[in-house]
């Protein structure tokens, strides 16, 4: 079964244009697999926890000698990282907001990125631990273009999935928004997804007899 993990984090609903291009890209993958699924990961309802002192303490605690405390505290994050590890394509919906990301998203990686689960930690380096996978991120905004030096988010994301192994990365741009060309902003980035799924994918799957 593939796992196609669609990771939202407008603080809009149907009207997000990142969330739609981003169900949009996985509702356009999942033909292409004779068994697929698509999991829905909306961060802004998922009420995410931020990280305490509870939290670190148990993260830094050795697995062998964690507690039923320290366990609950890591359950939120570890059911995260397992659900991210099963995904065999990743899409991400990420509007800029004051420059970054969105903080929900901010939270939920600072919830993926730990040393001995996801990543590892070497002398001069850090090693990701995940398998690479192809990974789409539709950036929207109204006014800042996608990697411009006042985007702080797309170089920041993109290190982080670094970080964690995950390398096969897409940008969709979805940027500017706020222009008289809405409509070709939109299309473009349409178009973007349709190019970047038939280098990735090709032909849709067809049924043998
Ligand atoms: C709180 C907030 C902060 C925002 N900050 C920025 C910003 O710094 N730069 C920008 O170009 N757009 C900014 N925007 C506009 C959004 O990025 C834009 O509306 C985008 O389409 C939102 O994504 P969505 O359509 O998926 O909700 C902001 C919007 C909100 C609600």
């Amino acid at each position: 079964m593939q796992q196609i993990l669609t990771i939202t984090s407008s603080a809009r609903e149907q009207e997000s244009i990142s969330s739609q291009l981003s169900m949009m890209t996985a509702q356009e993958i999942e033909p292409y697999f004779y068994d697929s699924q698509i999991i829905q990961r909306d961060l802004s309802n998922s009420e995410l926890p931020l990280m305490t002192n509870q939290w670190v303490d148990a993260y830094y605690t050795d697995k062998s000698q964690r507690n039923s405390g320290h366990i609950a505290s890591l359950k939120r994050s570890d059911f995260l990282i397992n659900e991210l590890k099963s995904s065999s394509t990743l899409i991400i919906g990420m509007p800029i907001y004051n420059f970054g990301m969105p903080a929900v998203l901010k939270a939920y990686f600072d919830l993926i990125c730990r040393a001995g689960s996801t990543y590892k930690i070497t002398e001069n380096d850090h090693i990701g631990l995940l398998e690479d996978r192809p990974t789409y991120i539709v950036v929207a905004s109204s006014k800042i273009a996608i990697n411009s030096e006042d985007d702080n988010a797309t170089p920041h994301l993109v290190k982080i999935l670094n970080l964690i192994g995950i390398y096969d990365i897409h940008l969709i741009d979805a940027t500017q928004l706020q222009s008289k060309n809405i409509g070709k902003r939109i299309a473009a980035a349409t178009h973007q997804i349709e190019e970047f799924i038939f280098q990735h994918y090709g032909e849709p799957a067809t049924e043998t007899a």
